[in-house]
């Protein structure tokens, strides 16, 4: 893998020590903690995959989740939303909430969205309605027979075909969108549930360079008004993002800061970048 150094106008930003970065507002990093996960182990089969992890994300911040295939990053969202329970470990979103008390629904009524590596779009649906059925948290097609949308819920869909960039298209077919498309409009269907924390993994795998290039200014607008966590192996794209970056390695943080600190870090350059 190739290591270049960043410069960018933003590296105006960051200063030397990794424990006191500032970002660029846009990238939040400022708030309170929204997302605390102290002492988390998790095992498979004797395997430990999460391994006395401690993970801290703030409100309104946009943060960048790396690591070698098998560190632990899509277990460590499966104990977020409650699809995987740890076997050790505390779990805390927002306000106290201890989210390993939930289940996967009631983690996901509770403000936190995860989108899949695979776009789940209804492609016989047009984009409109794929917004409208993500609104109701029903998923099922039969939910578009019920009652017409009101002004509010109709308002809320063009402004997210606008965040996601798809106003054009809202009355198409979600089959005739490519690749990249569906997931914004996925990311989109998580946003009109109004998550307070986005989870997203993966989401430029297969994706042209213009459409990684969309995305990155997409997940950048999101931070803010609301939180983001992305996985992401793409290193250009996590450059592109600009913001804190955190390496797992065997289910624990290995190194985090900005990516000029991270890929000058020698271990993550051994375990990771160097591959
Ligand atoms: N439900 C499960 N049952 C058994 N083993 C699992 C389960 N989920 C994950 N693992 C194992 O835990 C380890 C961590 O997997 P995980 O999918 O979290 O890695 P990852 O960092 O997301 O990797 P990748 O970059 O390849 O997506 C792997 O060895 C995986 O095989
Ligand atoms: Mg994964």
């Amino acid at each position: 893998m190739n290591i270049e150094r960043i410069q960018s106008p933003a590296d105006q930003y960051i200063t030397a020590a990794a424990d006191k970065i500032s970002y660029p507002v846009a990238a939040g990093n400022q708030g309170e903690t929204l997302l605390l996960m102290e002492d988390v182990s998790v095992s498979f089969d004797g395997f430990k995959a999460i391994n006395n992890l401690n993970f801290y994300v703030n409100e309104g911040e946009l943060r960048c989740v790396i690591g070698p295939n098998g560190a632990g990053k899509t277990t460590m969202m499966d104990i977020v939303t409650g699809k995987t329970r740890p076997d050790a470990g505390t779990v805390v979103f927002g306000d106290n909430i201890n989210l390993l008390e939930m289940s996967e629904p009631e983690v996901a009524e509770a403000g936190v969205g995860r989108k899949f590596q695979q776009p789940t779009v209804f492609e016989a649906l047009s984009v409109f309605q794929n917004l409208e059925l993500a609104a109701s948290g029903n998923r099922s097609p039969w939910n578009l027979l019920r009652k017409p949308l009101n002004t509010e819920q109709q308002e809320h869909i063009q402004q997210v075909a606008l965040t996601i960039g798809l106003t054009e298209l809202l009355a198409a077919d979600a089959s005739v969108l490519s690749h990249g498309q569906k997931q914004w409009l996925e990311i989109g269907m998580l946003l009109m549930q109004n998550p307070k924390l986005l989870l997203v993994d993966e989401p430029v795998a297969g994706m042209t360079h213009q459409e990684m290039d969309k995305t990155a200014e997409l997940l950048t607008s999101l931070a803010g008004q609301h939180t983001v966590v992305v996985i992401e192996h793409d290193m250009d794209f996590v450059r592109s993002l600009n913001t804190r970056v955190t390496v797992l390695h065997q289910g624990s943080v290995l190194a985090e800061g900005a990516m000029r600190d991270i890929q000058n870090n020698q271990e993550v350059v051994r375990v990771y970048l160097g591959e």
